[in-house]
């Protein structure tokens, strides 16, 4: 086996809950997953959790509880997250975890032996909340400090540094020469106009245990901890790493043990990390200047997500201005959320949450658009032919072509609300065709007998070739759809979409509804 497509999401603070925003990042990373599995590439997709640092001891503190104990209590939330949204995942990380101690520890020596870190004494304004030092910069014009640091304290200490300004042009020329390394475009151009206009300086990458006693030790000074995005950073290389993947483990050198390599663990450098626009800074400067640093091949891609707000309002525990993806699930079914969320909002911009907006979509798109489809297809044929498929014909497979050929394009570029409308385009078609052909009145005619196998053909054909395109983004709807269809093999290779796959003679299942209809609904989604 080659090297595998390897993509990761962030992971996520153990502080508080899941919301809807942390579901769509992991679904949107799903849904690449799988579509490269569809595409016929290995794939390696981790996610994990965040799970040292400042906030996640005050959130213990606060709960009472020792922090590990108050991790390990929120990661089985977490992980239930992971199993409810259906996330193909390979490897669920959490930075408490032994493997990823060892290999903190292991890029921490790496650098300091190379130079890259060293110690000095600093005194500065610094914001308990968001753990860092704060600037002259970062004041407002009237001189104080903005609310969002919190609570901001004069603060004398010794700490590491990390070599970072010294790196500064270097990842301005690999920026340049690599448009692709974040995207999208707008995001990669904030970036480059930071790294223009602005000095990077060296790095803090410690806090002193008596006053953060939750964080990885540096090997070579134990009276620090490792500053927590440091740490998260690295969960990225700790999974390779762990599972003795060589392009991993060499970054670490000679100072790590290196476990025997698991059979076909070529996963380093990931190919694609996708994360919120809140951290691009930390994934397209600090994490690429570490990697260069150690010397180490730089990840493929940083694909940057925008924020979901709720009626125009950000999501807030607070005001209760919040969408509980389970709870979603638990009223919409588990295909719902995704499609909505894939379907509503581009990779980049922010999205807005309306349940109205949620219940339209799945009214028109999913229960009248798809399910209709479905519905109507297997009805007719069972009804008509007796759930026999006649002879293959292809009045639609020009636009089944066109939209197959669309998705393709689209999903390597991982523009997965454009995927979807093309696949859209396939259903309208396939429903505007059952109204210009009338198959209920062709078979009122035995004279046009010949004329509805034509058409019937082409509807369930059609359904089969849906249930190919939908499966990186509904997989469980594409497996009830082929479920339906009575077809053994699976829908999950892109390669099946090619027209012509239902052969005559083949006999299809009952149509059962894909998404009931919600009408009538008493409950919002929420
Ligand atoms: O930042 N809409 O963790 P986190 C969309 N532990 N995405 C959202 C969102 C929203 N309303 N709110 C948060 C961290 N996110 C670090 C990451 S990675 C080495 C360490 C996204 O729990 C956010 O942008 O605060 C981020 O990508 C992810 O959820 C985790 O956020
Ligand atoms: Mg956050």
């Amino acid at each position: 086996m080659g090297k595998r497509f390897y993509l990761t999401t962030a992971i996520d603070y153990t502080n508080g809950s899941p919301h809807v925003g942390h579901a769509y990042e992991k679904i949107v990373a799903d849904v690449i997953a799988r579509a490269h599995r569809s595409l016929g590439d290995e794939v390696f997709f981790l996610t994990g959790l965040d799970e040292h640092g400042l906030k996640v001891q005050q959130a213990a503190a606060e709960a009472g509880l020792d922090p590990q104990k108050y991790c390990d209590g929120l990661a089985v939330q977490w992980k239930e997250l992971a199993t409810r949204l259906g996330l193909s995942i390979d490897d669920f990380i959490r930075t408490t975890e032994p493997r990823h101690k060892a290999v903190v520890a292991a890029i921490l020596n790496r650098l300091h032996g190379a130079g890259e870190i060293y110690k000095a004494a600093y005194t500065g304004w610094y914001s308990v909340r968001e753990e860092t030092f704060l600037t002259e910069k970062d004041r407002n014009p009237d001189g104080t400090w903005d609310a969002r640091w919190g609570q901001v304290v004069p603060l004398e200490e010794e700490n590491w540094y990390f070599r970072m300004a010294r790196h500064q042009e270097w990842l301005v020329d690999y920026l340049e020469r690599n448009p692709s390394f974040v995207q999208p475009q707008s995001r990669r151009n904030e970036v480059l106009g930071f790294l223009r206009s602005e000095k990077l300086e060296d790095l803090c990458i410690s806090r002193p245990a008596s006053r953060l006693a939750w964080g990885i030790p540096l090997p070579f000074a134990p009276e620090w901890v490792t500053y927590v995005w440091f740490d998260a950073l690295t969960n990225y290389l700790t999974v390779p790493a762990s599972m003795g993947d060589p392009a991993a483990t060499a970054v670490l050198g000679p100072d790590y043990q290196a476990p025997a390599p698991v059979a076909g663990t070529s996963l380093w450098p990931a190919d694609l990390h996708v994360v919120g626009k809140d951290i691009v800074k930390f994934h397209a400067v600090y994490w690429p200047i570490m990697l260069h640093a150690a010397g180490a091949p730089l990840p493929g891609q940083v694909l940057v997500h925008g924020w979901w707000q709720k009626d125009g309002h950000k999501l807030s525990k607070t005001t209760g201005n919040v969408v509980d993806p389970i709870a979603v699930i638990d009223e919409w079914g588990l295909d719902a959320l995704r499609y909505y969320l894939v379907r509503e909002l581009a990779i980049g911009p922010d999205g807005n949450w309306t349940d109205e907006g949620f219940r339209s979509r799945y009214n028109a798109e999913l229960a009248n658009g798809l399910g209709n489809l479905l519905n109507r297809a297997l009805n007719m044929l069972n009804k008509y032919r007796d759930g026999i498929v006649p002879a293959v014909s292809d009045e639609l497979a020009a636009d089944a072509r066109t939209a197959v050929a669309d998705t393709e394009r689209l999903l390597r570029a991982h523009d997965l609300q454009g995927a979807l409308a093309a696949i859209w385009t396939l259903v309208n078609r396939a429903n505007l065709y059952v109204e210009q052909t009338q198959p209920f009145r062709l078979a009122k005619d035995p004279a046009q007998a010949g004329r509805l196998d034509v058409v019937l053909y082409n509807l369930v054909e059609s359904c089969r070739i849906l249930s190919v395109l939908l499966a990186p983004f509904l997989p469980s709807t594409s497996a009830r759809i082929h479920a339906q269809l009575r077809l053994d093999e699976k829908p999950d290779r892109l390669a099946r979409a090619a027209w012509g796959g239902l052969r005559a003679g083949h006999k299809v299942g009952a149509p059962e509804p894909l998404f009931p209809r919600k009408d009538l609904a008493p409950k919002n989604p929420r």
